[in-house]
């Protein structure tokens, strides 16, 4: 069982880095992101809660956003391992997540952060809203808020698993294959030792 999150700030590249990942190491992806924008097109109670949230490019609130994680962890048992994709992204989320895990007689193996300077994800991020219809992404305000909301709240959580020994920075600049290669020799290193 490999337990990975993968962290950074907007438009970084985690889901696609997760997408490869899932293909070469036979793991499940949850993206709580992609969870949540579900739940709004569903038109659920959960995602009217959480609609302006998400629009403002603020974080949705720690209960809910646990809820779905809880959901994901009890329904997914039987897997070789998970990428845990934009959480947890609080101090406060990541205390409740190694409980849970551990209530599980699991735990995080590691967490791979992918730093990307502003300026890029922002390039990246307006490409990507040709495309993508996400909300928060047609707004240059709402990406810049985005990011900020990453540094404020969300960037301490690499402390978090830094304290734990798990924590690995990586660098996100370079093709997807390069950062990928990046990756990859992270978590094999981490898997050997296991
Ligand atoms: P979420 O969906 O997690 O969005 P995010 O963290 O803002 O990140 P993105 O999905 O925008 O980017 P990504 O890192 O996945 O990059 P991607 O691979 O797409 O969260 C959205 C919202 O949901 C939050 O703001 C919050 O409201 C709520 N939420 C989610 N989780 C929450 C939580 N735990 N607690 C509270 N609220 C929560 O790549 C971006 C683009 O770049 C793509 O077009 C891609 O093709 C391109 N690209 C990727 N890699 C490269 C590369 N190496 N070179 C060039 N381009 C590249
Ligand atoms: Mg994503």
């Amino acid at each position: 069982m490999l337990n990975i999150v993968l962290f950074g700030p907007p438009g970084c590249g985690k889901g696609t880095q997760a997408e490869l990942l899932v293909k070469k190491y036979g793991i499940q992806h949850i993206s709580t992101g992609d969870a949540i924008r579900q739940e709004i097109k569903a038109g659920s109670e959960l995602g009217k809660k959480v609609t302006s949230f998400i629009e403002k490019g603020h974080l949705c609130p720690d209960e809910l956003v646990i809820d779905i994680i809880a959901d994901y962890i009890n329904n997914n048992k039987d897997v070789d391992g998970n990428i845990f994709d934009g959480f947890p992204r609080t101090t406060a989320q990541a205390e409740e997540f190694d409980k849970m895990l551990a209530s599980e007689g699991l735990g995080i193996d590691l967490m791979v952060s992918l730093d990307v300077p502003d300026e890029e994800l922002i390039q990246r991020i307006i490409k990507r809203a040709e495309v993508s219809g996400r909300a928060d992404d047609s707004d240059v305000n709402v990406i810049k808020n985005r990011i900020d909301v990453y540094k404020a709240q969300t960037a301490v959580v690499a402390d978090y698993y830094s304290k734990q020994g798990k924590y690995f920075p990586i660098n996100g600049i370079g093709t997807i294959e390069e950062v990928f290669g990046r990756i990859c020799e992270c978590i094999d290193k981490i898997s050997e030792k296991k």
